[in-house]
This record gives C-alpha cells, structure tokens and sequence, in this order.
C-alpha cells in the first residue's frame, strides 16, 4: 500500500473527443453541473469564442491573456476526483489535440446522432487505437430525429473497426422520444423535455424485471418496437465484456441528449464503473504504476503565451505516480537538472487556479522559462528514469515558408525552431537543401496563422506562406535499407528531410501513397513519427 493510494483510486481521467458541433461543450457543461464544479448551464466559456473568426481568436487570446485551446478540467463527483482533458476542435484543432489524449487514460466520442462518424473523429479515435486505451461512445441529440440506432452501430463498427455493446438503447427518436433503456440495470428512464436543460433532469427510472411492463410506462407500440430491437440486439451484438472495453476493443455505447440533460448521470456512473483508477506508463527503468510513492509526470504539452506582454510559456505535465507538492523540487531527465517547481496552476472552467497538491492522474500546468520539451520526464531528486517519448502525429497540411527579408536569416531561423520546439508546428527541408526556404506541416490550417502571427511579433520576422497541395505525410521507417532517392516514385510525390536529414515523403492523395508502396516492396512507410520507445 502506498500512502495516496486513496486518493489515485478515486480518481479518473479521460478525454473528450468529437466532431465540431456534435455537442462535446455542451456535454462536458452538463458533466461540470452534475460535479458541482458550475451553478448553472453556459457558464463554460469558450463555447461561442470556437466559432470566431481567425483574427478574432487571436483577439481573444491577447485579452485573455491565455490560450482558449485544450483545457484540463477537474471536478468531484460520488466521490471520484475526475480530469476531463478537452480536445479543441474547429480551427484551432492542432497537434495538441492529439497530444491531449497521450495524457488520458480513456476517451469519451460524442457522436452527434443524426450525423454518424464525421472525419475529425476518425482522426482522434486512431490515436486512441494506437494507445488501446478505453473508448465510450455518447450518441447525442436524442431529443432531434435521428439515425437508425442499428445502422449507427453499423457505421462505428465498419467506419472505426471496433466492436460496439450499448449499454443504453433509446426509445424512439426527436418527438417521439420516451427515454432509455438500461440493459444492465434493466431499467426504463423516462423523458420529460419540459424542465430539460439546466439542473439535474427530474426523470424517472422504472425498473423491468419483464419487458411486458414496458407497455405500461411507454405505450404498446413502443414496447413491441423496444422488445423486437432487445431480440434483434441480444442476438446480433456482442454482450459487454470488461476485458475488451479495457483493452480498446469495444465500446460501451449510450444515448441521451446533452442539451437537455437527458443520460448524462447514467453515462457518468457506467462510464465510472467500468474505468480504472490511472494507467501505469512504462519507462527505461520498467514499469512505473501510479501507486508508486515516487513523483514522476511528463510532459505532454506546451503552451506559448500569445500575450506579448507575459512572454511565459505553461507546460502542462501528467503526473503519473507519488504525489506532487507545490514548491517541491523534483529532477528534469532530459535537462539533467534540479529544479523547484513554483505556482503550479490547474485550470478550472477555463481559469487559472494555483494549487498546493497533485496525485497521479492530474494534469497540472506548471512554469516553463523555455527548458522543457514535449515528452519530458520529471521525477523525484535521486531517481533518473524516463518514460517513452511522444508520437509525432501527421500533419494534413503543408506550405512553403520563406522571410521577406533576406537579410534576417538568423531570427527567420531561431524563430521558426523554436515555435517548432514547442510542437506548433513541424519543419521540413527539401532534401539536401539549406534552411533559407522551408516546408511547414501542421495538423491545423490555424497554425500557419499563428506562425505568421508569433514570427512578426516575437522574432519581428515577416514570413510569406504559400499552401502546397499535399495532404498525406510518411515517414520512412528504413532508410538504412531503402534510399529515398532512388525510390520509384508518383508525379505528385515529394522527397523531403525533417532537420535530422530522416527522409520523410508527401503525397496529394493515399492512392498515390499505396501505390509507391506497391512499386517499392522493401519500403516501410509510417503514419506517425518518432515512435522509437526511448529517447
Ligand atoms: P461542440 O462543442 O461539439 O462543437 O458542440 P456544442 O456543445 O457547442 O454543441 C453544438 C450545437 O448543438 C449547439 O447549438 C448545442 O446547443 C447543440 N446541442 C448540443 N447537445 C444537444 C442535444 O442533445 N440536443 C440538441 N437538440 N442540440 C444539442 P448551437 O445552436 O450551435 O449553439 P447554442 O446557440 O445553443 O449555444
């Protein structure tokens, strides 16, 4: 027994991902609600500023002061201490978005359902497969018309390849929708849309021991329709099965409606059941678990200040065993250094809040006078070990960065790595050429903004972008064996290096890139970057 095994047991922390709009804000809003951490609905700011315009971001950024990007937010509910790490979405959707579920231990996909699986989920959702991490589904907006439940479940297993079990099933859909379901608890949750929205839905639960009852509660035609589907479900899906929900290879699926508060409470109390308390991460030294009383967290993300004024940078680091301790001085790995780590901050509906203590499991932003890259280990003075470096995700766009000015060549330079050092972006060259021209990748067109943006008003370099048409990135696992200049190519494939001169290959379209595969049987292409287990 270590001596916080309380309180790592208590806790849980989990990723919300989503298409824009398919109701992750509203959700996470509701989840808030029920924890105490918020009185009353839309006070979660950010919901209005996603959809601004780019130039109004950056207004919003500088007033504030800090980034409305991904946020960490921590409340208490039934007794759990929960860490809801949010992933940004619209056009500020970046490379941190991915970073974010490197430091979840389980995801939750909102799916909106009258839309299905969009394709910024797919995105997000083979990050989590790459990690086997937990996935639970939320189909939203129940109280709209909807999809066929059954062709949704379809779509998730073909579209995402992963198993799905629902654990709620809805009955009925927009006007006619009655309630859930439970095929656990076997019980009916009525809907009643008049006091929907703000507090907790007065709803009432019926429980079943027959669905002959279900006639009572909700009409006849309904209970023959909710009886012929529990056959057909019982029949044709996989039953629960706790060992593949752990593993990522199904997904426990509910329904409800965030707006109306519909089947969030249901959602948190199977979603609490059937998650553990924080992940083990494997490190040079071996397994570390949480339980663990030695300190030790990584870096996953860091944040520029956009605000001219504060020119300080936040990293936010996973604890991932012990017990932090504000002021405390732990060892950088990477720096090989000692340091006190003063102010440590969490961030509470979007506001910063100092903190005295952390434990495995949280998510704290701590100071960064500019040491600290992403996949940094932080540990107790004395130890030394080093968990496994972060993936470099694919950027989905490129262009040709170049100064206006030629005769500042060395801030153009510094500038652009550093940005690129804090995981904004990512930098290319052509193959064996200098650094007086470049090719940016990033995961979000925002980003080419915002360079432009940090590059005048940090390094007072003025960048001119031109986009280029390639959208799909590899890396070149062997280059030991395969020479990239040789290589049989397509008409629209490029030969880049990132600055280590490791080849990489872009391409306009995944046609083009199966078939350089094809043409080059010894070649071995990767989606993600830097995947090596140590650094
Ligand atoms: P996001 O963070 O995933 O982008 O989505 P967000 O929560 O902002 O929700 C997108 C829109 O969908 C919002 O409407 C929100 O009110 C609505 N919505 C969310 N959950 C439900 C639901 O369960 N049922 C219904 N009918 N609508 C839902 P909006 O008009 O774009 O914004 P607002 O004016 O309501 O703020």
């Amino acid at each position: 027994m270590g001596q916080y095994d309380n309180e790592i047991r208590r806790r849980r922390t989990f990723a919300i991902i989503s298409h824009p709009d398919a109701g992750k804000t509203t959700l996470t809003e509701k989840f808030l609600l029920y924890g105490g951490a918020i009185n009353t609905a839309g006070s979660v700011k950010g919901r209005k500023t996603q959809k601004h315009a780019v130039s109004d971001w950056m207004e919003i950024e500088k007033q504030r002061g800090i980034s409305v990007t991904s946020s960490v937010l921590q409340f208490n509910y039934n007794g759990y201490c929960i860490n809801l790490l949010d992933t940004p979405g619209h056009q500020d959707f970046s490379e941190d978005t991915y970073r974010t579920l490197m430091a979840a231990d389980s995801a939750v996909m909102v799916i909106d359902g009258a839309k299905g699986v969009e394709p910024q989920t797919i995105k997000l959702f083979k990050v989590c497969v790459l990690r086997h991490i937990p996935i639970f589904t939320f189909v939203n907006k129940m109280d709209r018309e909807i999809n066929d439940p059954f062709s949704l479940l379809d779509e998730i297993e073909n579209v995402l390849g992963i198993h799905t079990c629902p654990v709620t099933w809805p009955i009925g859909a927009g006007k006619t929708f009655q309630g859930v379901y439970d095929r656990q608890t076997k019980n009916i949750t009525k809907f009643y849309a008049k006091d929907a929205g703000q507090h907790e839905l007065a709803t009432s639960v019926v429980p079943l021991s027959d669905l002959e009852d279900a006639e009572k509660i909700i009409g006849q035609v309904p209970a023959e329709k909710l009886r012929e589907d529990m056959e057909l479900l019982d029949g044709a899906s996989e039953e629960f099965d706790q060992e593949k929900v752990t593993r990522g290879l199904q997904t426990p699926v509910f329904f409800g409606s965030a707006l109306t508060n519909f089947g969030v409470g249901n959602f948190l109390d199977h979603f609490l059941s059937m998650t553990y308390p924080p992940m083990a991460r494997e490190s040079d030294e071996g397994t570390v678990t949480p339980f663990d009383d030695r300190f030790s967290a990584f870096v996953f993300k860091i944040q520029a200040n956009m605000n001219k004024a504060h020119r300080d940078r936040i990293a936010f680091i996973r604890v991932v065993s012990g017990k932090f301790t504000a002021g405390m001085e732990v060892f950088h790995v990477q720096g090989g250094r000692n340091l006190r780590l003063t102010q440590p901050q969490q961030m509470m509906a979007e506001e910063r809040k100092i903190i005295d203590e952390a434990y495995a499991g949280d998510i704290i932003g701590i100071f960064d006078p500019g040491i600290f890259h992403i996949g940094d280990t932080l540990v107790d003075v004395g130890e030394k070990f080093r968990f496994g470096s972060i993936p470099t995700f694919a950027p989905d766009h490129f262009a040709r960065v170049k100064q206006t000015d030629t005769m500042k060549r060395k801030q153009f330079t510094k500038g652009i790595e550093q940005i690129a050092l804090e995981g904004a972006v990512q930098i290319f060259k052509e193959l064996d050429a200098g650094m007086e021209e470049i090719i940016v990748g990033a995961v979000g067109v925002l980003q080419f903004d915002v360079l432009k943006f940090r590059m005048d008003s940090e390094y007072h370099v003025e960048i001119g972008i031109d986009m280029l048409p390639y959208e799909y990135i590899r890396w070149v696992e062997n280059p030991e064996e395969v020479d990239v200049r040789t290589i049989q190519g397509t008409s629209d494939m490029k030969r880049i290096e990132d600055l280590h001169g490791e080849p990489l290959l872009l391409f306009v379209n995944p046609w083009s890139v199966r078939m350089v595969e094809e043409r080059n049987p010894k070649l071995k292409l990767s989606e993600f970057g830097n995947m090596e287990e140590f650094r």
